[in-house]
């Protein structure tokens, strides 16, 4: 994937600037061609040697007269495959998001067509400062790629957001980036994940099983493959993906909001979350009292969010089943007006809730039968993904 691309990177002045030297060396060694650009105070953190040394190649110094380059910034941003600036200080994105373009790094970028990538790096207080975040906003507004920063210790010895991202998770961005030429490249896919959670009180809450494990796996693989995707996840202890947007929801209703405003212009819905079927009619607002020997819940029907839901994408359901697993979810297909269901049978042991393989049957409108054997949730979204390229193709 990396292989004969052009990575411009760039690198700031920011204590962790000599993580940089990590990843310039991982990118070299996946093969592809590294433009290192410093700004004045990287160049204070760690030296251009360095880089030389690492990428075989000399940071680029627009105003220096022997470049080879030419015109050094313009050469760049033509060649750039891909910008990335690790570690970025909270000066670079203010002057990314003010337009500012006074040395190589920001012209480069002001002149470049390449998707950017942007991992900033600072005091977990810079980082929160509102100043920064409006910046960042300004930034992924304008299509620019953030990646962490990530909680941890921090150079002054405190504890916060605001360690760069690990060098796997960054070449894991720029690789999909790079994959944007996929099978559903330009492609903009929903998916849900996790199990909702009905208040019953402040403190509980109806749930049920589901880790959301499917869906985010199917949420990753449409990355993947080039989608543009938007998860609307109920809580879950799974990571929050990266190069994906999530929405975080807890509640049916809150899914069903999310899920309307998530599929206007989409492709597609896929609908892996375990909705739940009940709520409590009403939510108490303090916590219930051990004083009665029993209580009584009365539930009330919550949205029927895929059958509510309207508009011109292709509708994919999930029909988790304990009982005649073809036949439910044949009728879910036909009641809710679906393009495809994916049906599994929870009675089986490595299916369905909390694992990570899955055995599942995919039915479509035409009523064919596609029994997959057991395989990993992210195999198992593959295959559905198969079918949403088919059907997306033939629209
Ligand atoms: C020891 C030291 C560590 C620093 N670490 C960071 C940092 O992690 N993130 C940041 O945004 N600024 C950091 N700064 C401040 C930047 O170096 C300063 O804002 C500088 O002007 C950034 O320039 P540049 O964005 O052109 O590289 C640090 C400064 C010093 C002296």
């Amino acid at each position: 994937m990396l292989a004969d691309k052009t990575v411009i990177l760039g690198i700031t002045g920011s204590i962790a600037a000599y993580k940089a030297a990590d990843l310039a060396s991982k990118l070299t060694q996946a093969g592809a061609r590294v433009e290192v650009v410093m700004t004045k105070s990287a160049t204070r953190f760690i030296t251009p040697l360095t880089f030389r040394s690492l990428t075989g190649r000399r940071p680029v110094d627009m105003f220096d007269p022997d470049s080879e380059l030419g015109i050094g910034h313009i050469t760049l941003a033509e060649a750039a495959d891909i910008v990335v600036i690790a570690p970025a200080t909270a000066n670079i994105i203010a002057k990314l998001a003010a337009g500012i373009s006074d040395d190589t790094l920001t012209c480069t970028v002001l002149a470049t067509r390449a998707p950017t990538i942007i991992a900033p790096a600072m005091h977990d207080s810079m980082f929160h400062n509102p100043i920064t975040q409006d910046n960042l906003t300004k930034l992924k507004a304008r299509g620019f790629t953030i990646v962490g920063p990530e909680q941890g210790r921090l150079a002054s010895g405190d504890v916060g957001m605001g360690r760069l991202a690990t060098t796997e998770k960054i070449i894991n961005i720029i690789s999909n980036l790079l994959e944007r030429n996929g099978d559903l490249a330009s492609k903009h896919i929903v998916v849900t994940a996790g199990g909702t959670q009905e208040p019953i009180d402040p403190v509980r809450y109806i749930g049920n099983r589901a880790s959301g494990k499917m869906g985010y796996a199917l949420a990753k693989a449409a990355r993947d493959r080039g989608a543009e995707v938007k998860l609307i996840t109920a809580p879950t202890p799974l990571p929050e993906p990266v190069g994906i947007e999530a929405i975080h929801i807890r509640t049916a209703a809150q899914m069903k909001q999310a899920v309307a405003e998530a599929v206007i212009g989409a492709d597609a819905l896929i609908m892996a979350a375990a909705v739940a079927d009940y709520q409590p009619k009403s939510t108490a607002k303090a916590k219930i009292k051990k004083t009665s020997p029993t209580l009584a819940l009365e539930l009330v029907r919550t949205p029927d969010i895929l059958t509510e839901v309207t508009g011109n994408f292709l509708k994919v359901g999930f029909a988790a089943e304990s009982h005649d697993v073809i036949t439910n979810a044949r009728e879910k297909l036909e009641k809710k007006h679906l393009d495809l269901i994916v049906a599994n049978d929870i009675t089986d042991r490595d299916s369905g809730f909390g694992s990570d393989t899955n055995k599942v049957t995919i039915i479509d409108k035409q009523g064919n039968i596609d029994s997959l054997p057991l395989l990993t949730k992210r195999e198992v979204a593959d295959k559905i993904l198969d079918r949403v390229v088919e059907l997306l193709a033939k629209r």
